[in-house]
C-alpha cells in the first residue's frame, strides 16, 4: 500500500482542484494524494488513457475524492477554457489551480531548435498563462481560491545550458509574483514553488540535447512534492521549496552568485 492510499478523513466540504499534466510525476502524484484526501480533481494532459486510468486506480482504491479525466492540451486557450467548464459543469466550484504541466529543454542556446525552444516556451510560459486566465472567472465565481504554480530551482538559479528552461520557469515566478498582489481583491490566493530533482519522466522528454540528469543533486520523488504542494495549501508561501536544500542554494545563488554560477558549471557543464 502507498502512503497516498492510506485513509485520511474525508473533508466535509472536499476542495475541487483542477491540475494540469497529471498523466505522470508530480501531477499525478498530487491528483492521487488528493483524491486520497477526499477533495476532488479536474486531473488534466494528453494522453488521456493515463488519465482513464487514474480514475480507475482511485476508484478501485476507494479513495473518497472523485477524479475527473480531462483531456486537454496547456498550449491551447480554448481547451483550458473547456477544462474549466467541464469542471464547473462536474463539481459546481474551482478552489484550486495546479499549474504543473511543464517540458524541460536542454543545449546551448545558439545551437539549440527553434521549435524546442519555442515548443518549450509554449508550454511553460503560454501554457501556465492559459491555465491560470481559464481558472480567475470560476474562482471569483467560488469565491475565491488558490492559485500553484511549479515552477523550479532553476527559476531563481539557471545552470548553464538550461537558459530556455530557466527563462521559462523565471517567467512563470514572475507571473506568480504579480498576480499574488493583483488577485488579493478576489481572495485568490498565489503560490509558487520553486521545485528540486524529481524522479519523474521529465528527463527522458526533455526537448534539446539528452545530456545528463545532474546526477549529484539530491533527486526527490513525485509524492513528496506532491506533499509539498499540499503544505503549500495550507500555508500560502509567496515562494517555496520543498526541501530546505533547495531553499539554502536559492539563497547561496542570491548571496554569492560568482560562487554558485562555479558550481553549477561543474555540475552541468
Ligand atoms: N522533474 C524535475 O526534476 C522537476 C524539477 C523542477 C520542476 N519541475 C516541473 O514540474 C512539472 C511537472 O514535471 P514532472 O517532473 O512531473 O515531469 P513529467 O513526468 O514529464 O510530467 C509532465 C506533465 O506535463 C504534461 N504536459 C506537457 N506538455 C503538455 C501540454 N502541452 N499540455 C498538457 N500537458 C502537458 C504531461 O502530460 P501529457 O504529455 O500527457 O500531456 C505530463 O503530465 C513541470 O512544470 C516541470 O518543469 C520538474
Amino acid at each position: 500500500m502507498h502512503w497516498y492510499q492510506k485513509k485520511f478523513i474525508p473533508p466535509e466540504n472536499p476542495r475541487v482542484l483542477l491540475i494540469t499534466g497529471a498523466t505522470s510525476g508530480i501531477g499525478r502524484a498530487a491528483a492521487r494524494l488528493f483524491a486520497a484526501m477526499g477533495d476532488h480533481v479536474a486531473a488534466t494532459g494528453r494522453r488521456v488513457d493515463r488519465l482513464d486510468a487514474l480514475r480507475a486506480e482511485a476508484e478501485q482504491n476507494n479513495l473518497p475524492g472523485a477524479i475527473l479525466p480531462l483531456e486537454a492540451d496547456v498550449t491551447d486557450p480554448d481547451a483550458m477554457q473547456r477544462a474549466v467548464a467541464l469542471t464547473l459543469a462536474e463539481f459546481n466550484r474551482l478552489d484550486v489551480l495546479i499549474a504543473n504541466a511543464g517540458i524541460g529543454h536542454r543545449g546551448p542556446l545558439v545551437d539549440s531548435e527553434w521549435a524546442d525552444i519555442e515548443h518549450t516556451l509554449r508550454t511553460n510560459i503560454d501554457g501556465v498563462i492559459h491555465s491560470v486566465r481559464a481558472a480567475i472567472p470560476a474562482m471569483r465565481a467560488s469565491g475565491g481560491g488558490h492559485i500553484v504554480l511549479i515552477s523550479s530551482i532553476v527559476g531563481p538559479l539557471p545552470p548553464p545550458y538550461a537558459s530556455v528552461y530557466g527563462a521559462s520557469k523565471a517567467a512563470v515566478d514572475a507571473l506568480g509574483r504579480a498576480l499574488r498582489t493583483e488577485l488579493k481583491p478576489d481572495r485568490i490566493k498565489v503560490s509558487v514553488l520553486w521545485v528540486g530533482q524529481t524522479h519523474t519522466e521529465f528527463a527522458e522528454r526533455r526537448l534539446g540535447q539528452p545530456g545528463k540528469v545532474a546526477s549529484r543533486w539530491p533527486t526527490m520523488t513525485p509524492e513528496q512534492v506532491a506533499g509539498g504542494i499540499a503544505r503549500a495549501l495550507e500555508r500560502n508561501p509567496r515562494f517555496m521549496t520543498i526541501r530546505w536544500i533547495d531553499g539554502v542554494f536559492v539563497w547561496l545563488g542570491r548571496r554569492f552568485p560568482a560562487l554558485m554560477d562555479r558550481l553549477l558549471a561543474r555540475i552541468y557543464g
